[in-house]
This record gives C-alpha cells, structure tokens and sequence, in this order.
C-alpha cells in the first residue's frame, strides 16, 4: 500500500521495539521500525503521521549513545519518546538529564505514578497508576516549553509535554502490559495527537496486495518455495488468489516432516487453492546424504545444502523465469538500531536465489507483516486454523530430533510416537497451551520387561514447552494423566519402543530441540 498512513519507530536499540510497532499495529496504524543511523531524508519522504522514540540501553551522555539531528524536532511531526528516547528529545531541546547511579532516582519494575489528566496522553484515564520503568538516568527539568504531565516519587519528570510542538515523552514503557492503560496512551497518541484514521486493515491490505501482485506479474509465472509452514503457507494463498494457476509451489518432501504432514500440506493446496503444486519426494536421497552422519551441525549442513540443492534444480529445470515468491516477513528484515552498524539480521527466509537463474523480480507480499498479522491474513484466505497456529518446526525437521545418525526406521518410529502425543494433545484440549511440544527419538536403548520376555529397545522422549519468544522457555507442566496416557500409548502402538521419558529442563540451560 503506497502512500499509507504510517507511524516510525526510530530505534535506538531498546528492547521492547517491536512491541511497539504491534501495538501501532493493533490499533490499525501501519507502522516501520527503523535505524537511529536512518538520514532524516529517508523520514521526509515517507511523511510519517507520527514518531516514536523508543528506548535503549544507553545514557544520552555516554560518547557512543545513539543520537539523532535535532531538525527532527522541527518537522512539525509529532513525537513520542520512550525512556531513553524521551530522554534524548530532553537532552535534545535544553532540558536537564541526570545520572542516577549513585541516586534514588533510579527505577525498574513497576512504579506507582501520578498523571495530569489534562495532557493529552492521559485524558480519560485514573490520576495515578502503574507505570513498568527500566531506567538509570532521569529528567530534572524540562526543556523550555514543556510541562511536567506525570511524576512518580522519585521522578520529577515521568512525562513531559509540548502540545504547540507536538512533542511528547514518556519515561515509562507505555508499550509494556505492566503499565496500567499505557495502550490506551499510545492510542491517544496515534488519533488525538498525530490524527491517524486507522486504516490499516487486514482486508484491505488483501485487496491492496492481491491488485498489486497482479499489475507486477501480468501474465508471467509466479514460481514459490512451499514450506507447509505459516509463512510460506499464507504467501502461498494470497498469491493464489491473485493470480491462480500462474503460481507454482514447489514442495520439497525430504521425509522429515511429522506424520502425515506432507500429504496433508498437498491435501490443503491442491484442494483449496487454485495453483499448480510440485511435490518432490526425496526421502532417499536425503537418507543416503545422511548415512553414517551423526553430527548435529554435520546433519544440519547436509540437510539444508540437499534441500537448496534440490529445489533450485527444480527451478532451473522447469521454472527458471517469471518471479520468484518467498514468505519473508517483517521481523525476517528489521535493520536493528543495536550497536554502530545497523544490520539486518539474515534468516533462513531469505534464501538467495542462484546467480545462474533469472527471475525478473522476487515477490515478498508477506514483508511488512508480523507473525500475528500473517495468521489473521492466513485465516481470512480460508488457511485451516490448526495450519495457521501451527507451532514452530526446525527447518531441518524430523534429522534434529532422531538423535544420531538418521535413519528411515528410526524416522518411523518417531513419527508414530510423535502421531500420538499430538493426538492425546489435542483430545485433551492442552495443545493449544503449549508453545511447541514434540517426541524426540534419543537412540538410547533400554532393558524392559514385556509380557513375561526381556526387551531391550528404543526410549523415547517428550519435549513440551511454554514461552513467549523462544529465546527462553519454560518446559511445560503436563498434567500426570495426560503424560501417563501418551506413555502407554506410544509403549503399546509403536514398535520397538519400550520406555518414555518427559524433559524437564528449561532453556536456558537446555535448547527447545535437543540438537
Ligand atoms: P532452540 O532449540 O534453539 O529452538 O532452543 C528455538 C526455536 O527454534 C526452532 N528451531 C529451528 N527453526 N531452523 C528453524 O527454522 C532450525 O534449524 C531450527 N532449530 C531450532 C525450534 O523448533 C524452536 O521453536
């Protein structure tokens, strides 16, 4: 969508940024996060609504602390700053901020705060609250023209503003759900202060794409690698509906997904969608890749340069013009604001396509989208619910959870195993609790006893774990019963298993995946 109504948040290395871009997000603005490093010409041409400011680890003093032109603040943009960011248009503009290492003045956790409710910000709303802080330095005073609109008992200044100049600061995380009505702050922001109407919709950003995707591609091909995961699944779908049999998915089946899961993402494609959909089985050559392997970062290698081997063979071989689609999305491309060269983070979304292999242009029409965003896009395009939850699965699927080397039989075993645990989930209504949980195949023999005979045969392992991120989780507390009856379940349904383990162990120290 050209010429949208958009909201920057200009970063500054802090750690709640891109809750800040959802929260725009989720009161219908559309919004960009980027660089502090980003030439303010790059802001005029985009013409943002509004600014925000977010936080960072620095001090404003601090000779390497991120800084930003003070020409910002003459754009007549409105701004937000957040913290440090609200410290910085202080600093900025002739007020007084001061270090608190060796004061009381500094805060972390939730502070009870007093408002003005006159100020814009926090019309409507209690005069004190909770507000969630995270600083060390303070504002003692101002700058000229602003006035003080929250304090705390050890902040004179938890918020300041200056309506002629649209400036705005908040030393708390508004962003954050400790702070009490701090959404509805940022929504005052966004309509009463930078007069945002709210146009940013799902449905409309569908039509927008869809009339987009089919002005680009005319009537040429549209070639797409095809996951079965939520990124590549929803890009699929919206590029279906703009083009239909122009599209080709190319699906490559290396024999290391769940269960079922690449007859069921064939299912799903070929019945719902209007496509032309390339399956490539090619279980054998990855296993014969992978024979004698069993090195986790050796297993890995293999079976990411096999998959990249294969499908770009396939391209070549039969689609190697027209475009190429991919499912990148907005947090794949963020530039981060973090240390002194901004970087985009790579992922593994972003594939690059082979030199030999000419594409006129690469199609991302999931890019501005968040993960949250990319469902309800998934579920408007008639995506099934359990493909558009679906939890997280390795790139390298089922070759990271047979512990050791790799193996069709061992991979069969782990499937059925795995079958079961999500059955029993799902029947007892605790999977959609989890954030990811999984059997893993940890190729440790045990002596058992069965019937009146001696077995000495696979143990096999459940994962289940809750967290927000990723980045560190809790192992999830399944009730007995439940772990009770997928043991004997797999113990009785699948050959060559005698004993069931559960993992309780948190990452940190442990990993989700255990290779
Ligand atoms: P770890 O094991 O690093 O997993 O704690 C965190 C999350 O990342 C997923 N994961 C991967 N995803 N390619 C992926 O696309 C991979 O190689 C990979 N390894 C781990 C894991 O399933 C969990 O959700």
């Amino acid at each position: 969508m050209d010429n949208k109504e958009t909201v920057i948040v200009l970063d500054f290395g802090g750690q709640y940024n891109q809750l800040i871009a959802r929260r725009v997000r989720e009161y219908n603005v559309y919004c960009e996060i980027l660089p502090y490093t980003v030439d303010i010409e790059k802001i005029k041409a985009i013409s943002p609504k509004g600014i925000i400011f977010t936080g960072g680890p620095n001090s404003v003093y601090d000779e390497t602390s991120p800084h930003y032109t003070p020409e910002i603040f003459e754009l007549g943009i409105p701004i937000l700053g957040i913290c440090y960011g609200c410290q910085l248009m202080a600093y900025s503009l002739g007020g007084v901020v001061n270090s608190a290492v060796d004061s009381s003045s500094s805060e972390y956790g939730k502070t009870i705060t007093t408002y003005n409710t006159n100020d814009v910000l926090f019309t409507g709303l209690p005069e004190t609250g909770v507000s969630w802080m995270s600083h060390r330095d303070y504002i003692s005073k101002a700058p000229d023209g602003f006035s003080i609109s929250a304090t705390t008992s050890s902040c004179p200044v938890a918020a300041m503003s200056c309506p002629e100049r649209k400036l705005y600061g908040v030393q708390f995380h508004p962003e954050v759900n400790h702070t009490e009505n701090g959404n509805l702050m940022l929504k005052s922001f966004l309509y009463n202060v930078c007069g945002c109407e709210g146009e940013w919709k799902m449905d409309s950003f569908i039509d927008t794409t869809v009339a987009q995707i089919r002005e680009k591609v005319g009537d040429k091909g549209v070639v797409l690698g095809l996951s079965g995961g939520v990124d590549s699944s929803v890009a699929a779908a919206l590029i279906s509906k703009a083009i239909g049999k122009q599209l080709t998915c190319v699906f490559v089946d290396q024999g290391l997904m769940r269960k079922d899961e690449g007859d069921y993402v064939e299912q799903t494609f070929t019945k719902l969608f209007d496509m032309n959909f390339v399956r490539i089985n090619c279980q054998d050559e990855f296993l014969s890749k992978l024979k004698g392997v069993s090195e986790p970062e050796a297993k890995r290698k293999i079976i990411g340069e096999e998959f990249y081997k294969v499908f770009w063979n396939k391209i070549r071989e039969s689609y190697g013009s027209g475009y190429f689609a991919q499912g990148t999305i907005y947090p794949d491309r963020i530039e981060s604001g973090k240390g002194d060269a901004a970087k985009i983070k790579t992922h593994h979304n972003q594939v690059g396509v082979p030199k030999d292999i000419n594409f006129e242009d690469i199609i991302e029409p999931l890019k501005d989208l968040f993960k949250d965003e990319v469902r309800v896009v998934g579920e408007k395009l008639g995506l099934p619910h359990e493909l558009v939850w679906r939890q997280p699965f390795p790139g390298p699927g089922l070759g990271v959870r047979v512990i050791g080397e790799i193996t069709a039989e061992k991979v069969k075993i782990l499937q059925e195993a795995d079958a079961i645990l999500r059955d029993e989930m799902d029947k007892c209504g605790y999977a959609e609790q989890m954030s990811q949980f999984f059997a893993v195949l940890p190729g440790v023999k045990t002596v058992g006893v069965m019937g009146d005979a001696r077995t000495y045969d696979e143990l096999v392992a459940i994962r289940a774990v809750v967290t927000d991120d990723f980045m560190t989780a809790d192992w999830a507390k399944i009730p007995y019963e439940i772990l009770g009856k997928v043991s004997n379940r797999i113990i009785n349904e699948v050959d060559h298993v005698n004993r069931v383990v559960y993992d309780i162990t948190s990452k940190p120290p442990g990993t989700v995946e255990w290779e």
